[in-house]
């Protein structure tokens, strides 16, 4: 694991999109959410995504309108999509307007492996430790599958819609298989909100308890978080070998 602590927001979208842009990768994960969007913005601002690539989303909301602006298809298209110049195609995601949600989640798996995996997965985690919408509990052998939203994630993202009632109850998200299956991991992290997940996974040993500290099983997993974020590790002290301060 790579930790790298920025003193601000901006710095970590800073350095998260200047990682991105050195990879280069052909297939990119994308997530959204407060702590992406910055990155996103860098990365069209400096035109870092190459023409070729293809972008797959970690989740997607169910029970949405097709078109609804919290789409996280709509969310990625409005962000990055369009701006860059790619096309529609090149963003792939679940069929979530299927009639059978559990077969367009096995789809969508097997379309991951089909594209030759994720080279790069860039991450956010929820307050609760979520990676995904993969919740506490969550077996770290999981894939791809239709899960039930917890109770403070849809607290959580309720900023994002009309009313706290309009947050989906059901979402498709890549399990943490799947996840763990992409060859390199980005995993932002922002804000005190965030400081308490960022602790158990960087202190503490892996557990379904908190589903972000499976990635800290990941060979290649580069750990981008502000000062704020970091505020209850004692990584700071304990690791000082491999984190490099920003
Ligand atoms: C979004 C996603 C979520 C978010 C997480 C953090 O695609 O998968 O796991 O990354 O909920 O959200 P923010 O950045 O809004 O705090």
């Amino acid at each position: 694991m790579r930790l790298l602590v920025c003193a601000r927001p901006d710095e970590v979208a800073d350095t998260a999109a200047g990682l991105i842009a050195a990879a280069g990768p052909a297939v990119l994960g994308v997530a959204t959410g407060s702590t992406t969007e910055a990155t996103h913005r860098l990365l069209v601002e400096r035109r870092a995504v190459a023409t070729g690539t293809v972008m797959m989303l970690l989740d997607e909301y169910l029970d949405l309108p097709v078109g609804h602006p919290q789409r996280y298809r709509s969310v990625i298209e409005r962000d990055l999509v369009r701006p860059l110049g790619l096309r529609t195609h090149q963003l792939i995601g679940p069929d979530v307007d299927s009639l059978d949600p559990h077969r367009a989640a096995v789809a969508y798996e097997a379309e991951i492996a089909r594209r030759g995996g994720v080279d790069l997965q860039v991450l956010g985690v929820g307050r609760n430790g979520h990676i995904g919408f993969n919740e506490p509990g969550t077996p770290f052998d999981s894939r791809t599958r239709v899960v039930a939203l917890a109770a403070t994630t849809r607290r959580d993202n309720a900023r994002f819609f009309d009313a706290p009632e309009h947050v989906p109850q059901r979402a498709i998200t890549q399990g943490i298989a799947t996840v763990l299956a992409a060859r390199s991991l980005v995993l932002l992290a922002v804000g005190e909100a965030k400081a308490a997940a960022l602790a158990a996974l960087l202190d503490g040993e892996p557990t379904p308890d908190l589903p972000a500290s499976a990635l800290s099983t990941h060979p290649d997993l580069t750990v981008v978080a502000d000062s704020a974020a970091m505020s209850a590790t004692r990584a700071l002290t304990t690791a000082s070998n491999m984190m490099e301060m920003r």
